[in-house]
């Protein structure tokens, strides 16, 4: 601590008293009817629904509508949202000229951060967050974001953009924007259930994040942009790239078992692992590493699942850390041919469902979030002329 003539000593912070919980761990914000994940069960349920019932039985977009809406759609319900999405997903030529005109190198996080971004200032009814128009503009970042990443794919490439189409559904439309072609039913099946997957989990750091934006009254795309930030990171959703770098790294499942008894010995976090709230298992894995190995066996690689084993079985013997979603989902998006830098923006595609309903629900019932933190700095002193200072 700092000491000079100038302190005043009626105030001295006491370091020893503070009581904070850092990182949030175990802290309850608020409540919310969106999502639950319970670590003691293993289990997580949208809106009610055990997500593993949803990604075998359902699309995306029901899934979206039943985030958005509380309940999953009727036939009728389904094809009115759908065509609603589907009118949607074009961009301006502004909005394409922006993405077009970023840094070839720039990470794709950043493009669509700046597109959401984009749409926010083309968008005349910004400040009307009305649940009605509130609702609309959900639909409105669900359409549009697959259109501004795969826009974001092409001109990285230096290919043409390919338009969005309204006769198929969201996942067949971003392989054919990517790619030019819709690629067989298991590998659209799989995608589609990866956006289940990562559409929604409570209060994790990026929808934290949309909800803190959101209590101050500011509005959905700037509450979004500000989630695609915090998902950025490697500590969230930023792991599924770093997953696939590792394996890269690691080469052959033969060496996948020294490279993490390496790991572990160095200390190093290895990315893919462990869960803030998950302490035994991460719910959604089982799903998506059975469509990982679906994947493999279509494109006939055994290569990255047999790592995935060798990996998975040293860490939960040694450490019992489990692996969390993105250990699986980063293979499999590697099998169906993504560059691993469009691996993150893909998780945005589908969690822009799970922070529209949340922002939803906080604007609907707001209080502005505002903690404290506990001062453990210099003691109270009084400031001296410049010309005094040394
Ligand atoms: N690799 C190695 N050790 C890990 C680990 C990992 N991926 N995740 C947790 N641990 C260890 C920590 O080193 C720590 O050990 P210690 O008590 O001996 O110091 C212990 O497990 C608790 O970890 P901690 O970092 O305090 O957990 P957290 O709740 O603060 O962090 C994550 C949770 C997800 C950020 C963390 O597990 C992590 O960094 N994982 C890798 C990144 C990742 O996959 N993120 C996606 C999350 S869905």
């Amino acid at each position: 601590m700092t000491t000079n003539n100038y302190v005043n000593p009626d105030y001295v912070p006491e370091p020893e008293k503070v009581n904070v919980k850092k990182g949030l761990e175990g802290a309850v914000i608020d409540t919310s009817r969106v999502s639950k994940v319970n670590p003691d069960t293993n289990s997580l349920i949208y809106r009610g629904y055990p997500v593993q019932e949803l990604a075998e039985n359902c699309r995306f977009e029901e899934v979206a509508y039943l985030l958005y809406n509380n309940d999953l759609p009727t036939t009728t319900q389904l094809a009115d949202f759908e065509k609603l999405e589907r009118s949607y997903r074009d961009i301006s030529k502004d909005c394409l000229a922006v993405i077009k005109q970023l840094p070839k190198k720039c990470h794709p996080m950043d493009s669509i951060r700046t597109g959401v971004s984009f749409l926010g200032c083309e968008d005349e009814r910004i400040w009307d967050a009305s649940p009605k128009t509130n609702y609309d503009k959900a639909i409105r970042l669900l359409a549009k974001i697959p259109t501004m990443i795969a826009a974001d794919y092409r001109f990285k490439k230096g290919m043409d953009f390919i338009a969005p189409k309204s006769d198929l559904s969201i996942s067949e439309n971003f392989f054919n924007m990517c790619f030019g072609k819709i690629p067989a039913k298991e590998i659209v099946k799989a995608f589609d259930v990866s956006l289940i997957l990562y559409a929604e989990h409570s209060f994790n750091a990026s929808t934290f994040t949309t909800r803190v934006v959101t209590s101050t009254e500011s509005d959905i795309y700037s509450a979004t942009t500000a989630g695609i930030g915090a998902l950025k990171g490697p500590l969230h959703g930023g792991a599924n790239e770093q997953v696939m770098h590792m394996m890269i790294e690691i080469a052959d499942p033969a060496k996948a078992e020294q490279w993490m008894l390496d790991a572990l010995t160095a200390k190093r976090k290895v990315m893919g692992f462990g869960h803030r709230v998950y302490k035994s298992g991460d719910s959604r894995v089982p799903t998506m590493k059975k469509y990982a190995q679906v994947m493999a066996d279509v494109v006939g690689e055994q290569k990255w699942m047999k790592m995935y084993n060798a990996l998975e079985k040293v860490m939960v013997d040694k450490k019992k850390i489990y692996p969390n979603l993105d250990f699986p989902a980063g293979p499999a998006y590697y099998m169906m041919g993504f560059e691993i830098d469009f691996f993150t923006p893909i998780f945005v595609m589908a969690r822009t469902t799970g922070w529209s309903a949340h922002i939803m629900e906080q604007a609907a019932n707001n209080r502005i979030i505002r903690p404290l933190n506990e001062y453990i700095g210099d003691a109270q002193r009084s400031v001296r002329p410049l010309s005094e200072r040394k």
